[in-house]
């Protein structure tokens, strides 16, 4: 395994989720890309979408990713939902780094999008007049992104296992 372990999956896959858990288990430091971005532009995800658009917020996205993988001691990285499917972007990742897809089944990350918090926090949940995308919308995202997540190092179908967290953490060193 290689240095950096980046975890990619669709919203609500556990990500950040499983990032945390991994920082509360040992000595690693740990880099939210979401939060990296709002930290670096002192503006929320939701705002650079919908002031500047996608197309700058994965610009934004690249450029915060970019950043975080210089940094000699980050080691895990939660990206967003969207980094992955950015033209590039997993070549990238795999030749840095080792990249997880964490992929529970649709059902529980529907579940998970439900809470009204998710919704409001998540750009890609909503249509350009900010209207919550139908159910069938958001499973039609989550289909087209099959081929991209699918392309990771290796894939987590459902909730990563202790074995799973061992193998990484002794990757890791
Ligand atoms: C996005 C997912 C979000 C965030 C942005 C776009 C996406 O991250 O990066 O709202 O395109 O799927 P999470 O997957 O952490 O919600």
């Amino acid at each position: 395994m290689k240095s950096v372990l980046f975890f990619i999956g669709y919203m609500g896959a556990g990500k950040s989720h499983t990032a945390r858990k991994m920082a509360a288990r040992g000595a690693w430091e740990v880099r939210d890309l979401d939060d990296a971005i709002q930290q670096k532009t002192g503006r929320t995800v939701e705002a650079i979408f919908r002031e500047d658009g996608e197309a700058a917020f994965r610009k934004m996205e690249m450029v915060v990713l970019n950043g975080l993988v210089v940094e000699p001691k980050v080691q895990i990285i939660a990206c967003g939902g969207g980094t992955p499917c950015i033209p590039g972007a997993m070549d990238w990742m795999k030749s840095i780094g080792y990249v997880v897809h964490l992929n529970p089944p649709f059902e529980v990350i529907e579940r998970r999008l439900k809470s009204v918090n998710e919704k409001s926090q998540r750009p890609m949940l909503s249509d350009s007049h900010g209207k919550a995308k139908s159910d069938v919308d958001v499973k039609a995202l989550w289909e087209l992104r099959k081929a991209c997540y699918a392309r990771a190092d290796e894939q987590i179908n459902g909730l990563p296992a202790a074995s799973d967290f061992l193998r990484w953490e002794s990757a890791l060193g």
